[in-house]
């Protein structure tokens, strides 16, 4: 059931400040007096001594969950403090890469059917490590044979593009980082600004989705180009990744995702006054080197548009040619989940013009079952 929406992806892109607030039903307990602010992850409650013990964690998914999972490695570094890899599952697979006893898997999957996904788990499974299911559906393959894991209970995702799993699997990872990294002292005010930014989410995100007008404009003024670069760095690496995969995927444009600090290694001879460029420089720890990505892009002419935190467009943006998204500034580590909603949109709104279809794109199927 669609609603009042034209198309699910629309709908599910709107529904997002509920589905991220079922996400964290009951999971968060901001305490009364004498309580601390803490996560409480039933699925692995009884796992987390071992899973704080193993000697890493990697991550495992394809596509939009694989994107979730980098946006969230940074705050389960930082939480943790063991040592976080990332795979591809078909990519592992193809490798038969090192997995040992001592490493927990985590397989992020919003269906739990994904065949790569599956395949990735059975070997892993083989190999002895302590493997975690984060999926959207109850009874899936991922949650019934894991040994343990978490539902992120974002309701069913129909449109083929993920969108709203993709956010409430970054909620239910960055929940994960502040359940394993438990109640250390040295971490304790950290993990409480999270807490805090967490209850909040909702209300940022809805802000963020008044601007699908903009995103419109921003649509027309894009769909008849070739191809759009996304540029970001540490907790919005993810966000280009995953905003680039949906305009190819929905929009059926040629775009790419590129992280800011490989720039001048290769892709920066790509620059010129035609090839559309975003920038995500919202305010963290990498602002600065931002800034300096854009003025060298703009220095080469380079077509800009910027992501920016609310009151930041003056200090980012080079020049009146440079178009400028604003957006609400959340804790650094959910910055991805706001991030994302304008460039779902921009992917929304380009297809819809270009009149393709935004549920069920060509050649590709919501749930991939074969390899
Ligand atoms: C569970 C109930 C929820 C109830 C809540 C009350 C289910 C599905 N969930 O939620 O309805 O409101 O208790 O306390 O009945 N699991 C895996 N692999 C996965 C995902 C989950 O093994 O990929 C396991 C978990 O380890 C857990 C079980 O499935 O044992 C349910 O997980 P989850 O729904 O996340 O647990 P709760 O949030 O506690
Ligand atoms: C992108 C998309 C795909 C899936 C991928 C993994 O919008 O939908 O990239 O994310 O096929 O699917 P799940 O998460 O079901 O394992």
């Amino acid at each position: 059931n669609k609603g009042n929406y034209e198309h699910y992806m629309q709908k599910e892109i709107h529904e997002q400040p509920e589905s991220l607030t079922t996400t964290m039903r009951g999971r968060l307990i901001r305490g009364g007096s004498c309580k601390a602010k803490t996560v409480l992850l039933g699925g692995l409650k009884d796992h987390l001594k071992t899973i704080r013990r193993s000697r890493r964690i990697v991550f495992v998914g394809c596509g939009t969950s694989y994107n979730a999972a980098l946006a969230a490695r940074p705050i389960l570094e930082e939480l943790s403090g063991v040592p976080v890899t990332m795979e591809i599952a078909s990519d592992l697979v193809d490798r038969q890469g090192p997995i040992y006893r001592e490493d927990t898997a985590v397989f992020v999957s919003q269906s739990g059917e994904t065949a790569d996904t599956l395949l990735a788990f059975e070997y892993a499974l083989e190999n002895g490590a302590l493997c975690v299911g984060i999926t959207n559906t109850v009874g899936s393959a991922i949650a019934r044979h894991t040994h343990c894991g978490v539902h992120i209970n974002a309701g069913a995702e129909i449109g083929v593009a993920s969108t709203k799993a993709y956010t409430s699997q970054i909620v239910v990872m960055a929940m994960l980082a502040l359940a394993i990294g438990g109640d250390a002292i040295s971490s304790q005010a950290r993990r409480e600004a999270i807490i805090d930014g967490l209850f909040d989410l909702p209300n940022r995100v809805r802000e963020v989705l008044k601007l699908d007008h903009e995103m419109k404009d921003l649509a027309k003024l894009l769909m008849a180009e070739q191809s759009l670069l996304v540029f970001g760095r540490g907790y919005n690496y993810a966000t280009a990744l995953e905003g680039a995969l949906k305009v190819k995927e929905v929009a059926l444009m040629h775009s790419e995702g590129m992280l800011a600090g490989e720039m001048k290694h290769g892709p920066l001879a790509l620059v010129d006054e035609n090839l559309p460029i975003i920038v995500i420089a919202t305010r963290d720890t990498c602002f600065s080197k931002q800034q300096s990505v854009i003025q060298q892009l703009h220095a080469r002419k380079g077509r800009l548009i910027v992501m920016c935190s609310k009151g930041d467009a003056a200090s980012v943006s080079p020049g009146e040619s440079c178009r400028v998204i604003e957006v609400p500034q959340v804790e650094d580590c959910l910055q991805p989940v706001v991030n994302i909603v304008p460039l779902q949109l921009l992917a929304y709104h380009l297809t819809v013009l270009k009149g393709y279809n935004v549920d069920q794109p060509r050649n590709l199927a919501k749930s991939v079952t074969t390899q």
